[in-house]
């Protein structure tokens, strides 16, 4: 199947350890003998770090955002040299580039694209773009809650929902100031829109990207038809 894998910066790179970015390259590998792979890496606490001294530089949000996706193509470039012939050796900077780089049959790594959204933004308009049959979120929750859990001690993880009610979740919970969001609300509507099958789970061990590309998973489906 087509395959898009949106990784956080913040699971992939934490503590920029090469021992752990190698366990990713290895379990993408794995993943791209049976699939076509697509792979959008965000920026983690190396873009927050960077965004916070540009923005107390005086840099507008756009600057901000431009840094942000600067470092989400480092951090590609990471994983890139990690996976060696097996990736598409640049982060590509185009959806259409990025589909075209996938004929070569390697594995296409890129990072951001535009300002004013994240990763998971990219994440779901690619899957869309090249068809994707799912598309996994990796990241450092372990699925989508009825709120923020962060803020919320009575918040529920939901195991399966449609596309809309993922919109109403992501709307309510950015809603509250200083919250975090499982996927950005743009993500949630490009999902509604074209109603690719999505799951987000724990990326913190990477087995788990294996692990939900064959169907088994402990964090959330999103899908028209949740259950299956
Ligand atoms: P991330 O996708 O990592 O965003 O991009 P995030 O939600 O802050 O981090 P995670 O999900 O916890 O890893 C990092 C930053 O890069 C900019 C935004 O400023 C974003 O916060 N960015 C990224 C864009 O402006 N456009 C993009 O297409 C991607």
């Amino acid at each position: 199947m087509i395959l898009v894998v949106s990784i956080g910066g913040s699971v992939l790179t934490s503590n920029l350890d090469p021992e752990r970015i190698r366990k990713y390259a290895s379990s993408i590998q794995a993943l791209a003998e049976e699939h076509t792979t697509y792979i959008v890496v965000g920026g983690g606490r190396i873009a927050r770090d960077y965004i916070t001294a540009a923005r107390d530089l005086g840099a507008n949000e756009v600057e901000c955002d431009i840094i942000g996706i600067d470092m989400t193509r480092i951090n590609a470039k990471l994983l890139i040299a990690a996976m060696g012939n097996s990736a598409y050796p640049v982060p590509l900077t185009s959806y259409q580039d990025a589909r075209n780089a996938a004929l070569t049959g390697r594995v296409v790594v890129m990072g951001g694209l535009i300002p004013g959204q994240t990763t998971d933004a990219v994440s779901a308009v690619l899957a869309e773009y090249v068809g994707a049959d799912l598309l996994i979120n990796a990241t450092s929750v372990d699925g989508v809650y009825t709120a923020d859990p962060n803020l919320d001690s009575k918040a529920e993880k939901i195991s399966s929902m449609t596309p809309s009610q993922l919109v109403d979740i992501v709307i309510k919970i950015n809603m509250s100031a200083g919250s975090n969001s499982p996927l950005d609300p743009l993500a949630a509507k490009i999902i509604q829109r074209c109603g690719i099958k999505t799951i987000v789970i724990d990326g913190r061990e990477p087995g788990n990207i294996n692990e939900a590309a064959a169907g088994r998973h402990n964090g959330t489906l999103i899908s028209v038809s949740p259950g299956r």
